[in-house]
Parts: structure tokens; sequence; C-alpha cells
């Protein structure tokens, strides 16, 4: 039987991953901290291990005892804004976290192995962003996930392990953590309605991301290494049509039947406009961009409706506190 390893699989996409491969009927293990996600995320016909992707030994003996064939790594803590003031946690756990599953891949050879980098790369560039351009990313989150995936190449080239990177962007969904101030908007603006508080929003808002429902992205995460054509390649995946973030308050107002109500803060460093185009993944993969933004927010709007509201994360090890948004120092705690 199939075996795969799941990292971040008590996460968001990470847990769509495990649903994904059990319904191929491949044997699941599935490893998290928990510092992100939540165990009742995982599917119970998966063997949930939690462990840090840190914690070498625990990875090599997963690997030495299973002998994966695929990896679909996915653990990791993306706060992107955060990550310039977090930078060496976000290296040791983004960066390190990976070379260690990495190695143990290579060392057991894995097959294949899947990571999902983000559409951060790109930093600043042209739009649409196309895989060809050379990325720039401008915040440790995404040079750390540009790392691994020349770690990827590089690794390759020299021990031949396969694989296959995503560069996702602004995916939302049922099971997204939405207890996290510092990243995922949408789960950030629904909490906000639920608490009976104004949405908060960076700036005039007039900033465009593409939001991508879930549903869309893992099915091809997951059968991307039934493809060989996939192999050694890097696709882009998610929604095609950009929104701004003013629209999108507006959509999820909408969903859960309440008043718009706006708190604009000050602007923060962030780049503006993000989108990519995803040619390549629908030629290769077959993606479809199937879910509009209107039924995927009201779909995970009334999933809102039925969870009950986990505290708010806070954060303990800001590593520079220069620059912080305002905003997000209620949420540090020392
Ligand atoms: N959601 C998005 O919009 C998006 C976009 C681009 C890329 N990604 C990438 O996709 C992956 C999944 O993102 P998500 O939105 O599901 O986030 P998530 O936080 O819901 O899931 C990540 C999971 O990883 C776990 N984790 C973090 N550090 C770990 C460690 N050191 N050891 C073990 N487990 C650890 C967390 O507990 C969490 O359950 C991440 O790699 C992320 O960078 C997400």
């Amino acid at each position: 039987m199939t075996k795969v390893l799941v990292t971040g699989c008590a996460g968001f996409m990470g847990s769509h991953v495990v649903d994904e491969c059990l319904a191929k009927g491949y044997e699941v293990i599935g490893l998290d901290d928990l510092s992100g996600g939540y165990e009742e995320n995982v599917n119970s016909d998966a063997t949930f291990v939690r462990g840090d992707i840190l914690d070498h030994d625990l990875v090599e003996s997963l690997f030495e005892q299973h002998q994966f064939d695929y990896v679909y790594h996915l653990a990791a803590y993306a706060a992107e804004g955060l990550s310039q003031f977090i930078k060496r946690y976000n290296y040791n756990n983004n960066l390190i976290g990976s070379v260690n599953l990495i190695n143990a891949a290579v060392r057991h050879k894995c097959k294949c192995f899947v990571f999902t980098s983000s559409i951060a790369v790109y930093g600043t560039n042209q739009l649409p962003m196309t895989e060809d351009m050379i990325p720039q990313p401008e915040d440790s989150y995404g040079i750390a996930k540009l790392s691994v995936e020349q770690e990827l190449k590089v690794t390759h080239e020299m021990f031949g392990l396969n694989y296959v990177i995503f560069r996702p962007h602004n995916v939302y969904g049922v099971r997204q953590n939405i207890s996290d101030p510092f990243r995922n908007v949408i789960g950030i603006f629904m909490r906000k309605i639920l608490e009976e508080q104004p949405m908060t929003v960076f700036g005039d808002g007039e900033q465009t991301r593409a939001f991508t429902c879930v549903r869309d992205v893992t099915p091809i995460l997951v059968s991307s290494v039934e493809k060989q054509e996939a192999y050694q390649n890097t696709f882009n995946i998610g929604a095609s049509k950009p929104y701004s973030v003013n629209e999108l308050a507006q959509e999820v107002a909408a969903a859960l039947g309440k008043e718009l109500q706006v708190e604009h803060l000050p602007a923060r460093n962030e780049v503006v406009h993000a989108y990519a185009d995803h040619a390549k993944v629908e030629k290769i993969l077959g993606y479809k961009d199937t879910v509009s933004l209107k039924e995927g927010i009201r779909e995970m709007a009334e999933w809102v409706r039925t969870i009950e509201l986990k505290p708010t994360k806070s954060f303990t090890s800001i590593e520079i506190e220069e620059k912080l948004p305002p905003v997000w120092k209620q949420y540090i705690t020392s």
C-alpha cells in the first residue's frame, strides 16, 4: 500500500491533503506540533503523530519505520507579515525544519517530495506572476520558501530526489485557523464579525489578492505525485480573479448577514497587488479554478457559525519590535 507523510496535517490545507490521500487509499501518517493547527482537524483514519519537524531524530525514526513513498510537506508558520519580526523563528521552522525532511527523504529514497511554497517568493513583480520570473521575495517568509525550493533543486541534482513545488496564494475555507491575528485575512474578518467588532483593514483596502478556495487546490497537490511530467516543476496554483480587500470585506459581511463595518489601520509594509498566472498548472495538472469567491466565502461562513471560537493566539518571542504594526502589540506577550 502507498504510504505517505503529511506534515502540518492538523492545519488547514494539510488536513484537506490528509482527506484526499485517504480517499485515494493511501496509508497516511500525519505529523504536526499543533503550534498552528488542531488535532480535531486530523481525519481519524490517519495516524497522527504530535511532534516538531525540527526534531530530526523523530523525523528520522518516522521515515525509518514507515519508508514513505511520498511526502507532502505543509508544516510551516505562514505569517508572512510577521516573519520580518521573527526572523530566527521563521528560518528555523520554515527552512531548517524543511531541510530535516529533505535529508530524511533522500536517505530513505522517497519517490517524490511535494512542497507548498508560496507566491510570496515573487515579491513585487510584474503581474500576473509567472513561474519563469526571477523571484524577488520581500520578506523572511518568502526567502525561507524560496530557499527550500532551491534546496530541493540542488538535492535533486545531487541525489535524485524528485519534487513538485506549488506556489499557492491566499487559500481559505473550512478548517482555516481563525484565531491567529497575524495571518489569514478572511479568518480575521470572520472572527471580528463574530465578536461584533469592525473588520480591520491595513491602509486604504485597495490592495488586491486572488483568494482561493481550498477545495480547488488540495486535490491537485495530492495527485501531482502520479504525474511524472510534474516532477522537478514549480506551479502557481490558485484563483485567477483578484479582488480588493475592501471587496473581500463586503463579501464576508454579506455571507455572515452583517452590516459592513471596517476600521482602517495605518498601511503596513506589504506587496500591494499580487495575482498569478495558472496556465502551467492547468496544462500539466488539469487545474481548474471552479469556486467563486462568493460561493467559497459562504461555505466558510456556514462552517464558522458552527465552531467554538478558540482563544486568540499570542506570540511570545518577537525578535524585532521596531516597526511592528501597532495593532499587533496587544497580541505580543513577553
Ligand atoms: N493558506 C495559504 O493561503 C497559503 C498560501 C501559500 C502557501 N501556504 C503554505 O501552505 C502550508 C499550509 O498552510 P496553512 O494555511 O494550512 O497553515 P496552517 O497553519 O493551518 O497549517 C500549518 C500546520 O503546520 C503545523 N506546524 C507548524 N510548524 C510546525 C513544526 N515545526 N512542526 C510540526 N508542525 C508544524 C501547524 O501546527 C499547522 O497545523 C504552509 O506551508 C504555508 O506556508 C499557505
